[in-house]
This record gives C-alpha cells, sequence and structure tokens, in this order.
C-alpha cells in the first residue's frame, strides 16, 4: 500500500519494523552516540519490552545493534522499561532501568557492558545483586519508574539518582537515591520536590544549563557561575512532557522553580504536540545537552499493525537557556541534520496583503522531505476594529484553525496541500491583543485536515511563544513524510505533530498564506531546502566501518 509505504520517515530515527517507545540510555561512548529505545520486537504494539539499540557517527544516520537487553529475570520479566546511562570518570558505563517484575511491581535494576573496550557496547550483563531498589514505604509498586542518570556529588564522594512517582494524594513526586558504588543505594529523606495535582511522574529528567554561556554541561556540573537545573517530568495522566528551570541544592537535595507559576508540570511544556517521555545526555565531544523524544503514532493501531511499524524519535535537539527571555529553554536540530540539506530555493519579500494565500514553486517533487526557515513581519497593523479584537481568548486547540480569521493573523505556511487543498497541514502565527494593547503570539500547528482518513487523531497544536522587541516572527519546519516538527523564535515553542495524508502523497504543493482580515504580512525570506535521506540500517559486521 503506498500510502502507508509513504508514512515511513526518510531522515528520523526509527528502526526498521515493530514498535518503539521511550528513548533510553543516551550516551556518546568511544566514538559512538548510542541510542537504546523501548523496543517490542514482535509486533507494532506496545508489550514485551526490550531494548533496542542503535548507534550513530552523527546522531542523524543510524546503524541497528542487536537487542540489548531482554525481558529474561524475574525482576524484568514484564518488561526492561526505561532507564538511563552514566559514564563514569574512569569510562566504565552504569545503566539503570526499571524492571517490571512477574508481579508487575517496579523494580530498579542495574546493567553493564561486558567488555568495555566494544566502542559498540553490544552485549549487557544484570548486576547478580539485582533489584538493587524497590519501591519504599508509601509509594505504589506500579508508580515507580525511569531512573535518571546519576550525578556525582563531591561533599561526600557519592553518586545521587532520581526516580519518579506520585504520592498518595496524587501529587507528583521525585524521590532520590545515593550510592557509592551503584550497588548499595540509600534513599534520601523526604521528596526533592512535588507538585500538587501533577499525578504520576514518570521520565524524569534534571540536567544542569549554564544561564551566561551557550555550551551543554555535564550533568555532574552543580554550581559555578550561572548554573541553573532544568527538571522535566512526562505526565502519565496527560501524557505531555513539561520542563521548568530553578535551582538544585545538593546539600539540602531541593529542586526550587525559579517561578513558582511555572513550576513543573503546571508550566511550560516541551514540545505542544505529541512528543513524550524525552531524555536528554551531555554530548562531551561538541560540549553541548541533546534532547531525545519519543513520537508516537496518532493513527490507528490496525493502522500500526498494517504497515508494521509504530513510532519515530525526534530529530535530536540540542537544549539551552534563553539567554534573552530568561525564562525558557531554547531547543534546535542538532547541526549535523545540516548535512542532509540538498536543493534549496529561497524567496524573499513575498508580500501577504489580508486574505492572500501564494503558492511557492520549489525546485524539487520531493516535498515530503524538507527543511524549511521562514521570517514574517507585520507590515500595517492596521487599528482592529473592537469587534475583531480577541482579547486573551485565543487557543490553538479551540481557535479556528487555519481557516479562522482574526485580525492579526493566521498567517504561515501550508504544507503537504493536495491539488485541490482538501488535505493540508497549516503552521501559522496569530496574535492577539491584550486588555493592556500587548501583543500576545502564538504559534500553532493545524492537522484538522492534514488527512482525509477519518481513523487518524486531526488536531489543532501549539502555544504561545515570546517574541521580543524588534524581533522578527521566525520559524523552521522539518517535514519528513508523517511527521512535522516546527520551532519558532529559534525554539522557544516547539510543536512536533503526525500527519497521514492519503493525497499529497506525491508532489504536494506548499503556499505562504495570510487570513488576517486586515493586517498586511511580508515573507522576509523563505528557505526550502530538500532533504536527501539518512541511511538506517543494520550493522554490517563483515566491515570495519559497519
Ligand atoms: C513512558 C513509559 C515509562 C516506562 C516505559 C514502558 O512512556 O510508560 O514510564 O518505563 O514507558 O515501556
Amino acid at each position: 500500500n503506498k500510502m502507508l509505504l509513504w508514512q515511513r520517515s526518510a531522515y528520523h530515527f526509527q528502526p526498521e519494523e515493530n514498535w518503539m517507545n521511550d528513548p533510553n540510555g543516551v550516551m556518546y561512548y568511544k566514538g559512538w552516540y548510542h541510542l537504546f529505545y523501548q523496543y517490542n520486537a514482535d509486533s507494532a504494539v506496545w508489550g514485551n519490552i526490550t531494548w533496542g539499540h542503535s548507534v550513530s557517527r552523527d546522531m542523524i544516520h543510524w546503524l541497528h545493534l542487536p537487542i540489548a537487553m531482554f525481558p529474561d529475570k524475574w525482576y524484568d520479566e514484564n518488561g526492561v522499561w526505561s532507564g538511563s546511562a552514566t559514564v563514569l570518570p574512569d569510562g566504565k558505563v552504569i545503566m539503570l532501568y526499571t524492571g517490571s517484575s512477574f508481579a508487575s511491581a517496579q523494580l530498579q535494576n542495574v546493567a553493564v557492558p561486558t567488555n568495555i573496550s566494544d566502542p559498540l557496547l553490544i552485549d549487557w550483563m544484570k548486576f547478580e545483586s539485582n533489584p538493587i531498589i524497590a519501591p519504599p514505604p508509601g509509594i505504589g509498586i506500579t508508580d515507580f519508574r525511569d531512573p535518571t542518570t546519576a550525578w556525582y556529588f563531591p561533599g561526600d564522594s557519592s553518586w545521587r539518582i532520581v526516580i519518579g512517582s506520585k504520592d498518595s494524594n496524587k501529587s507528583g513526586v521525585s524521590i532520590t537515591y545515593k550510592t557509592e558504588d551503584f550497588l548499595y543505594y540509600d534513599l534520601l529523606p523526604g521528596s526533592m520536590h512535588s507538585v500538587a495535582g501533577t499525578g504520576m511522574w514518570e521520565c524524569i529528567d534534571l540536567y544542569p544549563i549554564s544561564t551566561d554561556k551557550t555550551v551543554g554541561l555535564d550533568t555532574s556540573t552543580m554550581s559555578g557561575s550561572g548554573v541553573k537545573h532544568v527538571m522535566k517530568v512526562s505526565l502519565d495522566d496527560d501524557r505531555h512532557d513539561y520542563y521548568a528551570i530553578g535551582s538544585y541544592d545538593l546539600e539540602a537535595n531541593t529542586w526550587t522553580p525559579d517561578d513558582p507559576n511555572i513550576d513543573v508540570g503546571i508550566g511550560l511544556r516541551l514540545d505542544y504536540g505529541v512528543v513524550y517521555a524525552s531524555k536528554s545526555f551531555y554530548d562531551p565531544v561538541k560540549k553541548r545537552r541533546v534532547l531525545w523524544g519519543w513520537v508516537p503514532e496518532s493513527d490507528s493501531e490496525s493502522a500500526d499493525v498494517l504497515k508494521g511499524w509504530a513510532s519515530l524519535q525526534t530529530i535530536p535537539r540540542t537544549v539551552r537557556f534563553d539567554q534573552k527571555t530568561k525564562t525558557n529553554l531554547l531547543q534546535w536540530p542538532v547541526e549535523e541534520l545540516e548535512q542532509l540539506r540538498g536543493r534549496n530555493t529561497e524567496f524573499s519579500n513575498v508580500d501577504l496583503p489580508a486574505g492572500s494565500m501564494v503558492q511557492l514553486n520549489i525546485k524539487t517533487a520531493n516535498t515530503a522531505e524538507l527543511d524549511i526557515t521562514a521570517e514574517f513581519e507585520i507590515i500595517d497593523q492596521q487599528t482592529a476594529s473592537p469587534d475583531d479584537v480577541v482579547v486573551g481568548r485565543y487557543d490553538c486547540n479551540t481557535g479556528g484553525g487555519a481557516s479562522g480569521r482574526g485580525a492579526l493573523g493566521p498567517f504561515g505556511l501550508l504544507l503537504l496541500a493536495d491539488e485541490g487543498l482538501s488535505e493540508q497541514t497549516a503552521v501559522y502565527f496569530y496574535l492577539e491583543t491584550l486588555p493592556n494593547g500587548n501583543i500576545n503570539t502564538f504559534i500553532c500547528q493545524d492537522g484538522k485536515r492534514s488527512s482525509a482518513a477519518n481513523d487518524v487523531i486531526k488536531s489543532i497544536y501549539g502555544s504561545t511563544v515570546p517574541v521580543l522587541d524588534g524581533e522578527k516572527l521566525t520559524l523552521r519546519i522539518l517535514v519528513d513524510h508523517s511527521i512535522v516538527e516546527t520551532y519558532a523564535q529559534e525554539g522557544r515553542t516547539c510543536i512536533t505533530s503526525r500527519v497521514y495524508p492519503t493525497k499529497a502523497i506525491s508532489e504536494a504543493k506548499i503556499y505562504l498564506f495570510n487570513n488576517s482580515t486586515d493586517t498586511r504580512v511580508t515573507a522576509t525570506t523563505v528557505k526550502i531546502w530538500e532533504m536527501n535521506s539518512a541511511f538506517n540500517r543494520p550493522y554490517n559486521f563483515e566491515n570495519t566501518t559497519g
């Protein structure tokens, strides 16, 4: 079936077949970037979870290795669930993961490579002393999973990890353990942080970021000038990843958000689309923090079974503190992605009067694999009549989408559009005036008309994005068949969603549009690169380079 085949990505990570969920144990080791992932080797639906394993020189081209861990012990026989890697100063690698045991109790375990001189880290050995941590008193046995990467506390020469859970009042909590040898673990009293009403915290991530440099920081960097800590949680109840920026006090074992109103789980989302269970690591080669996130399907399970696979990973993203706004992270595709950029078409100063649409003729028929950057400027923002002024009420999800009309938007791009525009995916800005006269800028991704199929989820995703005085409105959009990733204002707000066109699968059209009622917009520059495919294949053991 041509349509189902079309949905496979050309440059996003995915296994050759079957089901994948969370990224696990991401790290750099002896020349290779390692990605492990929750993987069902038997089918395209979740279950029988193993650790799939792939390696890459650049995080873009991937070679698949044998499965690293199977559910073959009593303490993980129901599944080898998510976990994280810690590369110790002496080069040893510790993998901590959750075993879903025979009784479904969630137990923490350690695995280590059997041969640390093998850069591919093919064989793994589970510790004799597993499980090393069981749910502590007061914690439900099925609410205790996904250990973090460990960080070092010189104060008492030991390592710390956290594990997410929820308490009896359904507050999300992070529980801390300390260990000197990764064999014996002590529970630290209290919780490092907790937020009422957020429920089970899956896949916690806690890492330092620099507020005055652009480099990333090793997970064990705790203090120094301009060090803050990001806490990220995946909320099991609403299936989204949230983060907050704050301070971590190692002595006291507390993490405090900079702004309690945007605490973790109730404030900023890492991605306003469907990304979940993300995990970051420090890349010592390029001195950056890199984030991976699971991108599930939005089609039906039966369609997944038919096509034989389910899920992608985001393009790995470099994560930094936004030194301009000081309130959010910046996420951006790793620079290695740019090596795939092929033929380029550029447009400049495209005039978009209110209610207009302009088709962009690009020099490729391959409109399913693109990297796009676009900049917009508002030319004359006519004073809207009082009726037109939406005052602090807009919401991407419930607003009128790309076809709704406001005084100051929507305007942006239509992608993956068929000839008659019956199928199209829109990425657009929408501005609204607040009672105090300030402007609120939204970035939205409208999949409502992305497919004629009726067994797929079609939503409008998005949120506000900070725009500072004098800044243009900027976008980067990655289109890779059934995935569209949007980065607004250098990655202050990100949206990733899945689309399943049925007609717009060959030679789709691209348009600029401005559906506002009385604002003229100029697309000052639009650059569209056709992307080459990245290889994504089994490692060839006959060949020394894989
Ligand atoms: C998140 C998650 C984790 C768990 C794993 C199981 O998607 O539910 O909490 O470890 O997936 O596959």
